[in-house]
């Protein structure tokens, strides 16, 4: 089939990657020159395992095309899955869908008598199906094309296999033939196993933003537990096991840590409660939910000052990992761009380490350096704070690589066991044990 994916982000990327890795003629279309004479270069913005060796595959074969000839690639698709961003405005928790209507309205010149399908692949509140709808209906027929909402699923540093063997497949949509060629389109992988769904189109755009927040509310529930777990001398981890092995609960999403971040949980619960406030509904469990992970950096960093005996003043702390998890570069909503800034200030001398590099966020912040690897990151450290869950951080020899003798370390992923540090004679914590 002949697919336009219009967004060379995240989403965009991976979505167009993929499909024409399943053998679709391709072409991403991104307003950004720069952008898309980078990616022919086979140059990607973002960094996502497997992606880079994808693209260039795809590109060198031609299925996978990039442009920033937004009508050419219109006119010659069938499909076109609208991938923009959808940030939430500043000074309110609602979604700015501004480039979303943009695109629509762009769209909507080139749609010609061949029939199209347009497909919103962004979050999108519900009912900005309808809308897109509007904006086409008010100078095209309703017979030359069709608004389907089929919402990612893709987790940033799984993303290509969460593409590949997805739970599910949402298609909103009560267009019979819209419907049955998309079916077709995801029929390779429907073939592996995944469920094909085929529901409204609101109740597709509500799908999302319900599954986020679900997700968001079962590790807010599971951070609020460790809570508990620290001050009753209970190991989550056990919490965890025990809980997830209960088929209705699951254990997927139950392990503690930091806050929650990125660029989806934060903003799909902000939106979602907006959505319902606009409804006339309280989603009063989700503003819970929103208020416990934004008290919860400055919880964690509660504990590093009562590690450090209240005096972090001058005090060198290493931090391993700063993007929001592992396997991507993204700092979005990160809750280190809280807790550093905020040890900063109270005097400690922080060095940072990441195997995505350095980040612009701290470049002008008082004493925080970045350090080439981890070995230099450790050396000086009084405490060691494990902030994200690399492999890279998974079996490191501290004794070895730190000169000072009574350094501490707080393993905010749980990734070492509290008995075999109590054994090698270090000073560890961990989050809910
Ligand atoms: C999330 C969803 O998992 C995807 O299904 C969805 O497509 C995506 O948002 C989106 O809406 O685009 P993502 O934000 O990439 O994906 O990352 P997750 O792996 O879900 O992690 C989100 C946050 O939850 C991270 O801060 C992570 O550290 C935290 N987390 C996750 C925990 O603290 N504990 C867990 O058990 C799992």
């Amino acid at each position: 089939m002949k697919l336009c994916i219009i967004g060379t982000g995240y989403v965009g990327l991976v979505t167009g990657t993929c499909f024409a890795d399943l053998g679709n003629e391709v072409v991403c279309v991104d307003n950004n020159l720069n952008k898309i004479e980078n990616l022919k270069k086979g140059i990607i913005p973002i960094y996502e395992p497997g992606l880079e060796e994808l693209v260039k595959k795809n590109y060198k074969n031609g299925k996978l095309k990039f442009s920033i000839n937004l009508k050419d690639s219109v006119i010659k698709s069938d499909i076109i899955f609208i991938c923009v961003g959808t940030p939430t405005k500043k000074n309110s928790n609602a979604t700015d869908l501004s480039q979303i209507y943009s695109v629509s309205k762009k769209i909507r010149n080139y749609i010609t008598s061949k029939f199209k399908i347009i497909v919103t692949k962004s979050t999108v509140p519900v009912t900005t199906g309808d809308e897109i709808e509007k904006i086409f209906l008010k100078k095209k027929s309703k017979k030359f094309f069709s608004v389907v909402s089929n919402p990612e699923f893709l987790r940033e540093g799984e993303a290509i296999r969460d593409f590949v063997y997805p739970d599910r497949i949402v298609i909103g949509t009560s267009n019979a033939r819209s419907n049955k060629i998309l079916k077709n389109l995801y029929s390779p992988l429907i073939s592996k196993g995944a469920k094909y769904i085929n529901t409204t189109r609101r109740a597709s755009e509500l799908i999302k933003y319900a599954s986020n927040a679900f997700l968001a509310t079962k590790i807010t529930f599971i951070n609020e537990i460790a809570n508990l777990c620290e001050k009753s001398n209970i190991n989550v981890e056990d919490i965890s096991i025990g809980m997830g092995l209960d088929k209705r609960i699951g254990s997927r999403f139950l392990r503690a840590g930091p806050a929650y971040g990125g660029s989806c949980f934060p903003k799909d619960t902000k939106a979602i409660v907006t959505t319902a406030n606009k409804f006339k509904t309280n989603l009063s469990l989700v503003k819970s939910v929103i208020k416990s992970n934004q008290k919860r950096s400055l919880l964690l960093l509660n504990k590093v000052n009562a590690i450090l005996k209240g005096k972090v003043k001058n005090k060198n702390i290493c931090f391993l990992g700063v993007t929001f998890k592992a396997n991507t570069d993204d700092m979005r909503d990160s809750s280190t761009l809280v807790m550093i800034p905020t040890l900063s200030k109270k005097g400690a001398i922080i060095n940072y380490y990441d195997p995505t590099g350095e980040k612009n966020h701290f470049k002008k912040i008082k004493n925080v350096t970045f350090s080439k690897n981890v070995k230099s990151a450790l050396h000086n450290s009084d405490l060691v704070i494990i902030h994200t869950e690399w492999n890279d951080f998974k079996s490191i020899n501290f004794k070895s690589l730190i000169k000072k003798k009574n350094f501490i370390i707080y393993d905010m992923r749980n990734i070492y066991s509290p008995s075999k540090m109590k054994k090698a004679k270090i000073k560890y914590f961990g989050v809910g044990r």
